[in-house]
């Protein structure tokens, strides 16, 4: 569809009301808002009975701001409610997971008697180890059914699991462990990519030598292949695990007990150990994932496409389906191992009822055509999701269209590692949708867009997203540094949860979120700091001086773009610096992730910087972003801008 062809669309038939049939069979009817609203901490109490509990607890909220405690004096085990308790009640034959590999024709089934008698195993092992309640436990794993089976190990302990996506570098992992002090890893000795082996165990291994504490690490053998062995440290999961008897007891837990740590970047170059406890993160997990994807567990096959290395799958691939009992899918691939049509074979092999995933995905499924879906039976779908950034209304539209043939609803769902569930939302059989707009808080939470002062502002404006009551799930807080969270959240309008993301109201008082506000970008859905990237290019013996920004990108949202200027001899001014750009790429890479390597970098002798010695990243996205140049008169030197921007014209007219 042309641009112009959208905006007449969307002039025309701007909003999507609910289908008959969906709101016939809706588990979210329109009294959900009203009896929350009414008395939501009552009402989130009440959430709290889809758990099953040791102890129920007597007390719902205590709230000493910005501390949070939820069911306080209850006691449970996470474990216990994903699995256990389902097969007690005679589920034990049902599936879990769908497992798909990345590989053609590799999969598994697993049920949740299979899974509990794998989770059960491998707590075994990890007593045999020596971890113990309140231990930190690293996993750096592929999209393989034993992350899940570790993760539920370690919280059937009391332990705390900080889980690091596996595309981060050994540096990032290292790091990682370090600040919880994680004495425990999980991993595997590689992981598949579009067919092909790529090794993890040997990231694993750099990290720990930095990492002294790190008493023992267990290996999922995965590719096969030759690995290096700490003998002593290192075990095979399939040696440790697999001979462990197949029962294990479960303790209970306060609710409060910490289940993860999820680290995410903020402002700066350090990322923060966000934590979750266990009771309220599992009912809202819980709740949201029954009404937002309206779980029918006895018939639906869902499908959160996500990797747990981030908090979209630890709350929708683990605890809150799992807590909810249904089958799911779980891909261990990337969109196009096996061909570009791959997606499109799992919906219709497993038919797949909900699909949820990222508008950076959408996008880049729209691009590789119409075709793809069309010649697929993508019949079973019944309702789809998005998360992670904006969607604009061109993707939304293609979602729909293609994926969703013009009769599921889309629910854009907005959240962050730091809220644990989904916070805003469309409710699918209530709300009428627009596309790009994530309209609704969910039941039970308390949403506002704020000027700078921050008071409320009125439909038709724009301003700050705050959240400005306690919620089940949100973080306890950055671990180790309860200063820093009151800093980053609660000082900017005191009292009020800041979220770091623009919003407006529209004429309607629907929400539509607008991207982050602060120096984090969001880069195919993942989150990184900008001043975390700067650091690793002046980590590089190089580079002199660097400022990095996010631009607007087609298909990830933005992009990183970095302005860098070297340390040159006046011998090496004169050679030529093409090679240093890929380095500086490749150093960023390994420093940590191939995700944050810039789109492009720029080699400029100078960075426009105000008289107080402040690098003004504005104008440099401006400048990013091909967009005529706001004020410069509080600069030292203004032309080092046009100058800039000059570079970056030469750049791009290269490429094209
Ligand atoms: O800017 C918002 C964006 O993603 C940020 C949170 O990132 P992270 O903690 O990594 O969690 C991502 C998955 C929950 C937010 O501050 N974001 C998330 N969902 C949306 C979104 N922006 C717009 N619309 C959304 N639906």
């Amino acid at each position: 569809m042309t641009e112009a062809k959208l905006e007449a669309w969307l002039d025309e038939k701007r909003a999507f009301a609910p289908s008959a049939a969906f709101v016939a069979t809706a588990n979210a009817k329109p009294s959900l808002y009203d009896e929350a609203n009414a008395d939501p901490v009552a009402w989130w109490r009440k959430q709290a009975e889809r758990l099953t509990w040791e102890k129920e607890p007597t007390s719902t909220l205590e709230w000493d701001l910005p501390f949070a405690k939820w069911y306080g004096d209850g006691t449970l085990n996470a474990s216990v409610n994903c699995v256990d308790r389902h097969v007690a009640a005679g589920n034990g034959d049902k599936v879990a997971y769908h497992w798909v590999a990345d590989i053609e024709g590799e999969s598994r089934t697993i049920t949740y008697a299979q899974l509990l008698k794998m989770v059960c195993q491998t707590t075994n092992a990890l007593v045999e180890l020596g971890v113990k309640k309140g231990d930190r436990v690293a996993i750096y794993m592929p999209m393989i059914p034993e992350a899940v089976v570790a993760m539920l190990a370690i919280a059937r302990l009391g332990a705390i699991h900080s889980v690091v996506f596996a595309g981060f570098s050994a540096d990032a992992l290292s790091s990682r462990i370090l600040d919880s002090d994680c004495q425990y890893v999980i991993t595997a000795d590689g992981a598949f990519r579009r067919g092909a082996p790529s090794p993890l165990k040997p990231a694993v291994d750099e990290a720990l030598q930095s990492c002294p504490n790190v008493k023992a690490v267990l290996v999922v053998r995965r590719t096969g292949g030759d690995v290096h062995w700490v003998e002593g440290r290192d075990h095979w999961w399939h040696e440790e695990v697999e001979r462990q008897s197949e029962s294990h007891t479960p303790e209970f837990f306060p609710a409060e007990q910490t289940l993860l740590i999820m680290y995410t970047s903020g402002t700066t170059a350090k990322p923060k150990g966000i934590f979750h406890t266990t009771g309220g993160y599992l009912t809202q997990c819980a709740t949201t994932y029954h009404y937002i994807f309206d779980v029918k567990p006895s018939s639906d096959v869902l499908w959160t496409a996500a990797d747990i290395g981030w908090i979209t799958g630890h709350s929708y691939i683990v605890y809150g389906p799992l807590v909810n009992g249904v089958t799911q899918i779980m891909y261990e691939g990337l969109p196009d191992s096996g061909g570009r049509d791959r997606w499109w074979r799992i919906v219709e092999e497993f038919k797949a009822t909900v699909l949820y995933t990222a508008p950076t995905t959408i996008r880049t499924l729209m691009k590789w055509g119409d075709e793809l879906p069309k010649g697929r039976d993508l019949s079973s779908l019944r309702l789809l999701g998005t998360v992670g950034e904006p969607i604009n209304p061109e993707a939304w539209m293609w979602y729909r269209e293609h994926v969703g043939g013009n009769r599921c609803p889309i629910v854009d769902t907005w959240w962050q590692t730091e809220t644990g569930s989904i916070m805003i939302t469309p409710l699918p059989g209530i709300t009428t949708t627009k596309p790009g707009a994530a309209m609704t808080p969910f039941p039970g939470i308390s949403a506002d867009v704020v000027d700078n002062e921050g008071n409320s502002v009125g439909n038709g404006e724009g301003g700050y997203l705050v959240i400005t009551a306690p919620w089940p799930a949100m973080t306890r807080g950055i671990y180790g540094d309860p200063e820093r969270f009151k800093a980053t959240y609660w000082e900017r309008f005191p009292g009020k949860y800041f979220a770091g993301d623009g919003a407006k109201r529209d004429e309607d008082g629907d929400l539509w979120l607008l991207g982050r506000i602060d120096d984090v970008m969001n880069i195919s859905g993942h989150r990184l700091s900008t001043t975390e990237v700067e650091h690793a290019l002046v980590g590089h013996p190089s580079v002199a001086e660097a400022a990095v920004v996010g631009a607007s990108d087609d298909t990830t949202g933005q992009a990183i773009v970095a302005f860098v200027t070297l340390k040159l001899s006046a011998e090496d001014a004169t050679k030529d610096q093409s090679g240093v750009i890929e380095e500086l790429r490749q150093h960023v890479a390994k420093v940590i992730s191939p995700i944050a390597k810039p789109r492009q970098i720029i080699l400029t002798p100078d960075l426009p910087k105000t008289r107080s010695g402040k690098i003004m990243r504005r104008l440099l996205r401006d400048v990013a972003e091909n967009r005529s140049l706001g004020d410069v008169t509080t600069l030292t030197d203004p032309t080092v801008v046009n100058m800039i921007a000059g570079l970056m014209q030469t750049e791009n007219s290269s490429e094209e």
